[in-house]
């Protein structure tokens, strides 16, 4: 198969097209505009044969339609991607989140190709820490952000476009991941990058709050099993039921990089800051028979931060500008 990758240079889609080239043998293209999350290193020795990269925008008609007509699947991963970064600017969340993902609908419909929308359990709102209760496939959305809400809306026009117009669609909504190629904005690879430069890591609020994490392996690892055999028009939940507040990642973090595990700050908290995601992954693990393999997290964040350590040529450009977009929004 010949497989269109979007977002294929930001964090979970450069992991998912390492995956296909070493699992699979499916020809992939990447399509991104590499904006600031977006990074060309993160595709840098794939085999020429097998990998293509197109700079672009998912907003292009044009360019979009030329691509469907010469690919036989496509999995969107392109997005603005950043809770904090939707509450400070939410217009590009609209134009790449609802308006990409319209632009893609369109061009699957005409050409039939099949099609994967990546997706966030952030959607279903969040749960109270002392709810049992798990995020399934039935859970009405409920999404509190500017970005979870586009996400939302997305999801919302996937579901359409199969039901009204046949489009031969699927739809995954996972929890965090975490691994390497991750932007140092996001809370894992910032306290990490900021120990190894000697810095305090900055937790928001309590940090009670509570993440359901996985590593970008596993979710690459579903995200292909649904594309192979998942039934068109359902919704799948990825999770490897990783629920950990953020106060223990942090400590987790130090300990593991020798720091004294409470050499950390808090700082302001994130304005309507969701409490906690927990995600049930029976469906997937029953229907399509699949399984995590990075059940210990705390190995997997030992390699993650090893990953830190030896690529520091990768996220140094990145970490000034985005530790100064912090320091003015008081985080
Ligand atoms: P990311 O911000 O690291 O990467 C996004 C990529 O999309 C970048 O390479 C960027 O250049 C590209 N992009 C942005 N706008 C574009 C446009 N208009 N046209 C073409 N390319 C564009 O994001 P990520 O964390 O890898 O997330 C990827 C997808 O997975 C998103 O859809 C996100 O909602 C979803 N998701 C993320 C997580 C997580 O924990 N990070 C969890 C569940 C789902
Ligand atoms: O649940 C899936 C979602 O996970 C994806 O849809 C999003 O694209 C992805 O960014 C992620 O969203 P979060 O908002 O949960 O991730 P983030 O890394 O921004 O923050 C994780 C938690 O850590 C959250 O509770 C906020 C907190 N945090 C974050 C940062 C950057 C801190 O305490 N300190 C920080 O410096």
């Amino acid at each position: 198969m010949k497989i269109l990758v979007t977002g294929g240079a930001g964090f979970i889609g450069s992991n998912f097209v390492h995956h296909l080239i070493e699992h699979t043998d499916h020809d992939v293209t990447v399509l991104d505009v590499l904006t600031y999350a977006g990074n060309r290193a993160s595709l840098d020795g794939l085999p020429e044969d097998r990998f293509r990269f197109v700079r672009g925008d998912i907003v292009d008609a044009q360019l979009v339609d030329r691509l469907f007509a010469d690919h036989d699947a496509v999995v969107h991963y392109a997005a603005e991607s950043h809770n904090d970064n939707s509450l400070e600017d939410p217009r590009p969340f609209l134009d790449t989140n609802i308006i990409g993902t319209y632009t893609l609908l369109e061009a699957a419909r005409r050409h039939g190709t099949r099609y994967h929308h990546i997706s966030t359990d952030e959607v279903y709102g969040d749960l109270e820490l002392d709810d049992p209760a798990r995020f399934t496939e039935q859970t009405p959305y409920n999404p509190s952000s500017p970005y979870s809400s586009t996400k939302a809306g997305s999801d919302l026009l996937v579901r359409a476009w199969v039901r009204s117009f046949g489009v031969q669609a699927t739809i995954s909504n996972c929890s965090n991941n975490y691994g390497p190629y991750q932007h140092v904005e996001k809370f894992i690879p910032r306290q990490i990058t900021n120990v190894l430069r000697g810095e305090r890591p900055k937790l928001y609020g309590t940090g009670e709050n509570v993440r359901d994490w996985i590593h970008a392996d596993d979710h690459s690892s579903a995200v292909l099993a649904i594309l192979e055999r998942g039934e068109i028009g359902e919704t799948y939940l990825i999770g490897a039921d990783g629920e950990r507040n953020n106060k223990d990642v942090v400590e987790l973090i130090l300990t593991q990089l020798g720091q004294p595990s409470d050499a950390y700050d808090h700082v302001k908290d994130r304005p309507g800051h969701d409490m906690r995601y927990a995600i049930d992954s029976t469906k997937l693990r029953t229907e399509l028979g699949w399984a995590p393999r990075y059940s210990d997290f705390e190995a997997g964040l030992a390699a993650t931060i090893d990953w830190y350590r030896e690529n520091e040529a990768w996220w140094a450009p990145q970490k000034d500008a985005t530790e100064a977009r912090y320091t003015a929004q008081g985080q």
